[in-house]
């Protein structure tokens, strides 16, 4: 079994029938050589397969041919839908793949009692939006040394490959207008793409975001280069500004060998500071750095989720501390619910954006503190909390962050995970000593078309 075995069966063809989904959306069967990852396959249909690229994870398969098509799928709307790395769910209908992804959440999780007893009562929500949610989408420029220009997202897979996109319709149609206009600049002029294995070339990365309520656009340019040196910048500046409804334009120098989007050396070159997204009746300033939830619509109904959780327990009012807190958005969706907030977050920009945001909503009853939560050592101010808000990224919380969660002793706690693989052992580690319990679980479909989820765990204080 291995990589070995996989080289031996590279391009070949097979019948497979896949069992499962993973979190990236392929479709996996077991087979003797390992695992074959098929992507655009229905479960449990058998297909003729073309074995590709492996990994240590498994085999990359292709579907050829299927036994049968069955009736919950669809027709892509998207001509890139086979290549792009950006969807992998488009052949299937969104209620089969909400019911896909919350099989997979509960065998993920099925360690957990609270699963094996209520399995049944565990429901995920749809998005609102099946299509055009992003608010957030990063493009990638490349050029080849023989001169050919890339302008798109990644392949599936395959990080250095760019595929070549003439529309997404993942992200808000506000953003598509500046993505063609910034295409065919990128095409037309003599502006040159990055070339990632030379390090040369200018243009790197396109990051948009865009305000669904406020329907304007906040374009970052990520470059090899200073300001001066892009080509016809300008030009395509004033084009954007006439033609899109911008809030703003940052020019960012990254000059780092590094293939992600570092903010190096950050300028704005035009239009307010930060795009104003709202959540209900609560503003939040976004900065290009920030997190912010991607689906607009989705965030809304996973925070009033959250709310309805905590109402249903009469766990609303008292003290709220939320970890991991970004830009203060579900603390600050919640203030009008709670005396006192508390927010931690280890980046200070964000820091900075969540008491700007508690100032443009008019509170008066937050704090905030810039810090990792687990090299927290001051934590009196912490104890007596009512709710514990757990937001934490996609590796889960550091064992002494843990530790601390169970020290704090907060009568509730509200786990927020969009990685479905960490939760479990994280939970485990909270259950322990019974001294906590699972009140109730909800799945929310935030990420529609892509084999991603997030979920919200309440535990109650029981012991
Ligand atoms: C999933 S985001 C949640 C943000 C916020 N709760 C929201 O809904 O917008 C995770 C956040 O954790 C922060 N973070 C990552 N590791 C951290 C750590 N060890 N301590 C504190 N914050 C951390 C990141 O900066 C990021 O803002």
């Amino acid at each position: 079994m291995g990589m070995r075995q996989y080289k031996k069966i590279r391009d070949q063809t097979r019948k497979l029938t896949p069992e499962s989904m993973n979190w990236k959306g392929k479709f996996v069967a077991e087979i003797p050589e390992g695992k074959a990852l098929i992507s655009g396959a229905y479960p449990n249909i058998e297909c003729e397969v073309e074995f590709g690229r492996y990994s240590k994870k498994g085999i990359i398969a292709h579907p050829t041919e299927f036994e049968s098509i069955p009736d919950y799928a669809t027709k892509p709307l998207c001509e890139h839908f086979k290549s792009c790395g950006g969807c992998t769910l488009q052949h299937i209908n969104l209620d089969t793949q909400c019911e896909l992804k919350r099989e997979l959440f509960l065998s993920e999780c099925s360690e957990l009692d609270f699963i094996k007893k209520y399995s049944d009562k565990i429901k995920i929500i749809k998005s609102d939006d099946e299509m055009y949610y992003r608010n957030k989408m990063e493009f990638t420029f490349q050029q080849e040394k023989w001169g050919d220009k890339h302008f798109g997202l990644h392949e599936e897979g395959r990080f250095q490959s760019i595929v070549n996109l003439d529309v997404c319709h993942l992200h808000l149609k506000i953003m598509q207008e500046v993505f063609a206009i910034v295409r065919d600049w990128f095409f037309e002029s003599e502006v040159s793409g990055y070339n990632p294995w030379s390090h040369q070339g200018i243009m790197r990365h396109l990051l948009l975001r865009a305000s669904k309520n406020t329907g304007s656009v906040q374009v970052n340019f990520i470059c090899n280069s200073t300001y001066d040196e892009v080509p016809n910048l300008d030009e395509l500046i004033e084009k954007l500004k006439k033609e899109c409804s911008i809030s703003s334009i940052y020019f960012v120098e990254n000059r780092s060998l590094s293939d992600a989007v570092i903010f190096e050396n950050v300028t704005l070159v035009y239009g307010d500071e930060y795009l104003i997204e709202t959540i209900a009746h609560k503003e939040f300033e976004v900065a290009p750095q920030a997190f912010f939830q991607t689906n607009s619509s989705g965030v809304f109904i996973l925070y009033s989720k959250i709310k309805e959780l905590l109402e249903n327990e009469g766990a609303l009012g008292g003290k709220l501390i939320d970890f991991y807190c970004g830009a203060g958005t579900i603390g600050i969706f919640l203030s009008d619910s709670f005396k006192e907030i508390i927010g931690i977050d280890e980046v200070a920009e964000a820091i900075e954006n969540a008491k700007k945001n508690a100032k443009r909503n008019k509170l008066e009853n937050t704090r905030y503190i810039a810090q990792k939560v687990e090299k927290l050592i001051e934590t009196s101010d912490l104890q007596n909390a009512d709710v514990l808000i757990v937001d934490p990224p996609r590796v889960g919380c550091h064992q002494k962050a843990r530790n601390l969660i169970k020290q704090i002793d907060a009568k509730y706690i509200v786990y927020v995970a969009c990685n479905q693989q960490t939760l479990q052992e994280n939970l485990v580690d909270f259950l322990a000593q019974d001294k906590y319990e699972i009140v109730d679980m909800v799945l929310v479909d935030m990420f529609p078309q892509t084999g991603h989820l997030e979920s919200v765990t309440l535990l109650k204080r029981v012991a």
